[in-house]
């Protein structure tokens, strides 16, 4: 295992006046897409259909989107966008495909990376699939103002690893008492393990924002007795809305058949909140250091 992670840092150089790690040879112009984990202890939060109306309302915003869809579980996102992969991202790991190739654009123009069951075998890929991946993620370099992964939910060694690689991660939790739980489950895993120290929360399917705040304040209350060092911060509240159910139902996304709706709404808001924070995480932005460290956090375990 020390020799492939090796292999991975030779191939790596640190960019003494960026402080960010780069590939050998490559340029370092042009800026990083954020990356934006949004993940949630329990299933059924509301990960994909956030992850989908936030990236409809930035990409009509003008920014650049691109959608990695991690949840091995269910493929949720090709479901809200009513789209079709053929191929996903384990061709791109075995070399057989570009991930320019893999990618589905949808009508809004947002790029989508099909995960399928590619992001489950990160730990047993070989140096040359694992060099495949980094180098294709490279790509997306300049072709993105923001990069959203849906990790899926819970504790599962590849919702762990995109958390501690993103540069934030949006916590999704609702009032039920085991989403929150769960949702304090995961950050002190994400703490123990992955030296995660700021999240931010969203709070689904609420009646109002005061019923938000409070789950808000028992999250933060139970990190602040027991994960001192963890930061919470509060981003807001999507409101419990049949508008959003009846677009699932018809294989839409709420924004675009009313973009006007209180969801939502709620949502555009959150997405520009988190398109404009500074990224808090010492992680840089860059997407070859977020794939890097994917990599090399499997490497070393
Ligand atoms: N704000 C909301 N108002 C009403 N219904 C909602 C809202 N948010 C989510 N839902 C409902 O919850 C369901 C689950 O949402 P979604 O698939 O986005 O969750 P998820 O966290 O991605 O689930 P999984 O963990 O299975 O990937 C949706 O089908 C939708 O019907
Ligand atoms: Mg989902």
């Amino acid at each position: 295992m020390k020799d492939q992670a090796d292999g991975l840092r030779s191939m790596v150089q640190s960019d003494a006046s960026t402080g960010r790690e780069t590939l050998m040879g490559s340029e370092t112009q042009g800026s990083f897409p954020k990356v934006v984990a949004v993940t949630s202890g329990k299933g059924g939060v509301g990960k994909t259909n956030i992850v989908g109306n936030m990236a409809v309302a930035l990409q009509n915003s003008g920014k650049r989107v691109v959608i990695v869809d991690a949840d091995v579980g269910l493929a949720n996102i090709d479901i809200i966008f009513n789209i079709h992969a053929k191929h996903d991202i384990s061709h791109v790991v075995s070399g057989e495909k570009k991930l320019s190739e893999i990618m589905i654009k949808t009508e809004h123009g947002i790029k989508i990376v099909p995960g399928g069951s590619g992001f489950s075998h990160l730990t047993q890929l070989a140096e040359g699939e694992k060099l495949n991946l980094l180098s294709e993620f490279e790509t997306l370099q300049n072709e993105a103002d923001i990069i959203f992964v849906d990790t899926g939910a819970g504790i599962s060694s590849n919702v762990l690893y995109f958390n501690a690689a993103a540069d934030e991660c949006v916590v999704i939790a609702t009032r039920e008492p085991t989403s929150i739980t769960d949702a304090y489950a995961l950050m002190k895993v994400l703490f123990n393990d992955y030296k995660v120290k700021y999240f931010k929360l969203v709070v689904n399917m609420v009646k109002s924002e005061n019923e938000a705040k409070i789950v808000y304040s028992s999250l933060s209350g139970a990190l602040d007795k027991f994960l001192k060092n963890v930061v919470l911060e509060y981003v807001g509240y999507v409101t419990t809305d049949n508008e959003m159910q009846k677009a699932v139902l018809k294989r839409k996304l709420v924004i675009d058949l009313d973009k006007n709706a209180v969801v939502s709404k709620n949502i555009e808001k959150i997405a520009f909140k988190i398109h404009d924070s500074e990224i808090r995480s010492s992680s840089n932005g860059s997407i070859k250091f977020f794939m890097n460290k994917v990599l090399e956090t499997v490497t070393n375990n």
